[in-house]
C-alpha cells in the first residue's frame, strides 16, 4: 500500500480522527504534518473514547510509531498533559513517539497574544491555543523549536529577544502584563528535561523508513478550508493543512507519497467566524448539533451546521489531489424527510460553479439546492452498502456524482465497528 495523506475536506471535525485508526492497522508510521493541539481527533474504541490534540491518532495502536513533524506546532505543556492522559489509560508512547527537532514551540506569551488580539482586534474565533502567533514568529525567523530547547544558551538568548519584544506588545498594545524571562526559562528547561527521549532529526528517520518500504500514514489537522492558503481567508487557521503540507512538514517529497484520501461529512460543520454559504437556519440547527453531538472537541464549543456543500468539496479535490473519499456522519442525517445539497453559488445573479477564493465574494454567495428525498431509518446498525436504504445509496451516489471521485468507506456512527466499504 502506498504512502498516504488522510485529510479533511471541509472546515475540520470531519472524523479525521476515527478514519485515521481503521487506516492504522495498515501503515508502520503515524505522522502529524501541521496545526497542534488546536486539533481534537477523536477515537472511539469498545465504548471507551480518546481525543488526541497532538499526539498522532496511531498512537492507540500498539508498536505503531507516531512522529509530530517539523510542520507542526508544539506546546509542551499540552504535549506532556496528553502522554499523562494516556499513561493514566495504559498506553505508553516511549520509544513510540518522536517529535521533530525542527517543530516550533508554543510559548505562554503565544497564548496570550492569541486571546487578547482575538478579544481587542479582528474576531476570527480562534481556540486560543496560541498557534497563530507561534506560526507568525515561524515565518519572521524569530520562533524557538524544539532544538533550542536542549541547548541552554541558544534558549537564552531567543528567549531574551521574543520576550523583549512580547513584552513590549502586551503593555504598549494590549496594556497587559509582560512575562518572566526567568519564570518561562525555568518552565521549559523543566519541559526540555522530559521531552528530549522524543526529539530528532525524524526527516531522516521517515525517509530511512521509506527506504525499507515501511508505510507512512499522514494525519492532517484542520480541514481544506482552514488551509491559509486555499481556505476561507482570513478565517482560516495559520497553517497549510492541505495535501501539500504533508511534505513541508515532514521533509517526505511529494514523490513518495502516493495517495490522497479525503474525509468528507455527510453534512457541513465549522466552528469559529467566517462564510459558511449552506448555514442551518434555527430548527435544523439545533436537530442536527443534537444528532451529530457537534460540539468541538477541543473547545468545547458549539459547532455551526449546515447542508452538504459539493462546491467547497469540488475546490478541496482540486487543491489536494484527493484520489478517494470517506463519507461520515451519514447517520445524523437519518431522521429527515429531506434533504439538501449544494450544487452551487449565485452572487449578483451570476452563478458560481467553483468555490470563490474573494471572501466578499463568498461571504455575498447564495447557495443553490438541489432536494433529495430522505431515508428515514436508523442506519447505525448497517454493515454494508447494499443494506443502505435505498435514498441513503441515492444521496451517496449524487454526492459520487457532483464530486466526480470514489467514494470508499462510509461511516455511520463513532465506533470502528460502524464502518464499511463501498464495495460491501
Ligand atoms: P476530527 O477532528 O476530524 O478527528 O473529528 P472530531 O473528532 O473533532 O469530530 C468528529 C466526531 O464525530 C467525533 O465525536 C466522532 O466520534 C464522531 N463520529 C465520527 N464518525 C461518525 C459517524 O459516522 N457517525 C456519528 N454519529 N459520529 C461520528
Ligand atoms: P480538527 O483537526 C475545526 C478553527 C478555529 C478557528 C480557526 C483558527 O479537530 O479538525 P486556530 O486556533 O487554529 O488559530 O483557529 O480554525 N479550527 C478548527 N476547527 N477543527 C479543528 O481541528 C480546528 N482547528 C482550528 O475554530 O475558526
Ligand atoms: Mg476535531
Amino acid at each position: 500500500m502506498a504512502n498516504m495523506v488522510i485529510l479533511g475536506a471541509q472546515w475540520g471535525d470531519e472524523g479525521k480522527g476515527k478514519v485515521i485508526d481503521i487506516f492504522t492497522r495498515k501503515v508502520d508510521f503515524v505522522v502529524r504534518y501541521q496545526g497542534g493541539n488546536n486539533a481534537g481527533h477523536t477515537v472511539v474504541i469498545d465504548d471507551a473514547e480518546f481525543i488526541l490534540h497532538l499526539i498522532p491518532s496511531g498512537i492507540l495502536h500498539e508498536r505503531k510509531i507516531c512522529v509530530i513533524g517539523n510542520g507542526v506546532v508544539v506546546d509542551p505543556k499540552a504535549l506532556l498533559e496528553e502522554i499523562k492522559m494516556l499513561r493514566s489509560r495504559n498506553i505508553g508512547v516511549d520509544g513510540r513517539l518522536m517529535i521533530s527537532e525542527n517543530a516550533h514551540v508554543i510559548f505562554p506569551y503565544h497564548r496570550k497574544l492569541d486571546e487578547l488580539k482575538e478579544q481587542k482586534l479582528k474576531k476570527i474565533g480562534t481556540t486560543k491555543k496560541g498557534i497563530g502567533p507561534c506560526y507568525a514568529d515561524k515565518v519572521a525567523r524569530s520562533g524557538i523549536r524544539m532544538a533550542d530547547l536542549l541547548d541552554d544558551a541558544v534558549l537564552k538568548e531567543k528567549l531574551l529577544a521574543n520576550l523583549d519584544e512580547k513584552n513590549a506588545i502586551l503593555g504598549k498594545i494590549y496594556g497587559a502584563p509582560g512575562f518572566s524571562f526567568d519564570e518561562l526559562y525555568d518552565e521549559y528547561k523543566g519541559y526540555a528535561r522530559e521531552i528530549k527521549k522524543y526529539i530528532c532529526d525524524t526527516a531522516v528517520l521517515l525517509n530511512d523508513a521509506i527506504k525499507k518500504n515501511k508505510r507512512i500514514l499522514f494525519e492532517g489537522a484542520q480541514g481544506t478550508l482552514l488551509d491559509v492558503d486555499h481556505g476561507t481567508y482570513p478565517f482560516v487557521t495559520s497553517s497549510n493543512s492541505t495535501a501539500g503540507g504533508a511534505s513541508t512538514g515532514t521533509g517526505v517529497g511529494p514523490t513518495k507519497i502516493g495517495k490522497v484520501v479525503g474525509v468528507v461529512k455527510a453534512y457541513t460543520t465549522r466552528v469559529g467566524e467566517g462564510p459558511f454559504p449552506t448555514e442551518f437556519g434555527k430548527d435544523l440547527m439545533q436537530k442536527i448539533r443534537q444528532k451529530g453531538k457537534e460540539f468541538g472537541a477541543t473547545t468545547g464549543r458549539p459547532r455551526r451546521c449546515g447542508w452538504f456543500d459539493s462546491v467547497i468539496v469540488k475546490h478541496s479535490i482540486m487543491v489536494n489531489g484527493i484520489d478517494e473519499i470517506v463519507v461520515t456522519k451519514l447517520d445524523v442525517l437519518d431522521d429527515l424527510d429531506s434533504i439538501k445539497i449544494c450544487t452551487a453559488y449565485r452572487f449578483e445573479g451570476k452563478v458560481y460553479n467553483d468555490f470563490p477564493t474573494n471572501g466578499r465574494v463568498l461571504a455575498g454567495c447564495e447557495p443553490v439546492y438541489e432536494e433529495l428525498p430522505g431515508w428515514k431509518e436508523d442506519t447505525t446498525k448497517v454493515t454494508s452498502y447494499l443494506k443502505l436504504p435505498r435514498n441513503a445509496k441515492n444521496y451517496l451516489k449524487r454526492m459520487q456524482a457532483l464530486l466526480k471521485t470514489k467514494i470508499v468507506l462510509i461511516s455511520v456512527g463513532c465506533d470502528r465497528k460502524q464502518t464499511f466499504s463501498k464495495d460491501s
